[in-house]
C-alpha cells in the first residue's frame, strides 16, 4: 500500500449527474490555468468548461468517472473524467473555441499512432481523459488516489486496459507510478499546427505521452 492509498482525507465516489456543475467548474479552472497545452493556446476557464460540459452526460451514463470531495464540506476538489475508449465523441465538438484545434491535433496524432491496426470494443478499454485537482489540495495524493480508484472500479466492471494522454511531467509521473507504460510521444517544441510552433512556449514540458496499463482484478 502506498502513502496515497493510505490517506483517507478525502472521499472518492463514482461521478453522478448531480456533480456536473462542480466538476465542470473545477476542470475548467485547473486545466485553463495549469495544463501546459491549454495555457499555451490561451483557453479560458469558460471555454474549457464548455468542453467538459459536452462529456458530462456520457460520464453519468457510463459510470467510469471518479470525483474527490472533502468529507465535511463535500466540496469537490478533484475529478478524473473517464470514458469507454470505444465510445463516440459527444455532439457539439464543432461549436467549441477554435483554440482547441492545436490540442486536438497533437493528442489526436498520439491516438492515431497508438490505435493503428487495433479494433476497440465497448467494455474493454478505459480512457482516462481529464485529471484535475484543486490547487488548494495540491500535492496531497488526490490525483494518485483518483487514478487508483478509477482503475479498480473499471477493472471490477470488466475493463482490461487503461489508456491516457499525459500532457505534463506531473501527470506523467503519476501515471508511471501507477504502472502505466509509455507507448507514443510527441514534442511540444517540434510540433507545428498550420505551420505555426503553437506550443513553443511550453517546450520545456517535453511533450504529451500516450501511456497504457493492462488491468487485472
Ligand atoms: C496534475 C495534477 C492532477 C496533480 O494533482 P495532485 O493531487 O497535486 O497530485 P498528487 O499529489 O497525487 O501527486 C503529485 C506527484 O507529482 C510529483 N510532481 C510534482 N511536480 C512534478 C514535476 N514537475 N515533475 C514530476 N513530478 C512532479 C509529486 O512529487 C507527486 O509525486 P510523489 O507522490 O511520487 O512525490 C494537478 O496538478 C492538476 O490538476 N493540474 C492541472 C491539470 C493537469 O495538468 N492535469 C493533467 C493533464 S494529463
Amino acid at each position: 500500500m502506498t502513502p496515497a492509498d493510505e490517506h483517507q482525507l478525502f472521499d472518492y465516489d463514482v461521478y453522478a449527474a448531480g456533480d456536473a456543475v462542480e466538476m465542470t467548474r473545477l476542470l475548467g479552472e485547473v486545466f485553463s490555468r495549469r495544463d501546459p497545452p491549454a495555457v499555451a493556446v490561451g483557453v479560458t476557464p469558460p471555454e474549457f468548461e464548455a468542453f467538459v460540459g459536452l462529456f458530462c452526460p456520457k460520464a453519468a451514463e457510463e459510470g467510469l468517472t471518479i470525483v474527490a470531495r472533502r468529507p465535511g464540506t463535500r466540496e469537490l476538489v478533484g475529478a478524473l473524467l473517464t470514458e469507454d475508449s470505444a465510445s463516440a465523441l459527444p455532439d457539439g465538438m464543432d461549436r467549441l473555441s477554435p483554440k482547441f484545434e492545436p490540442i486536438f491535433d497533437i493528442l489526436g496524432q498520439l491516438d492515431v499512432e497508438y490505435r493503428a491496426g487495433r479494433t476497440l470494443r465497448t467494455g474493454e478499454s478505459l480512457h482516462l481523459f481529464l485529471l484535475g485537482v484543486a490547487e488548494s489540495v495540491a500535492g496531497q495524493g488526490v490525483a494518485q488516489h483518483l487514478v487508483s480508484r478509477c482503475l479498480e472500479h473499471g477493472a471490477r466492471k470488466g475493463y482490461r486496459l487503461a489508456v491516457t494522454e499525459a500532457t505534463n511531467r506531473t501527470s506523467q509521473h503519476i501515471f508511471r507510478k501507477r504502472g502505466f507504460v509509455e507507448r507514443v510521444r510527441r514534442s511540444y517544441g517540434d510540433h507545428r499546427f498550420d505551420g505555426q510552433a503553437v506550443f513553443a512556449s511550453i517546450a520545456e514540458h517535453g511533450g504529451p505521452i500516450l501511456m497504457d496499463k493492462r488491468l487485472t482484478l
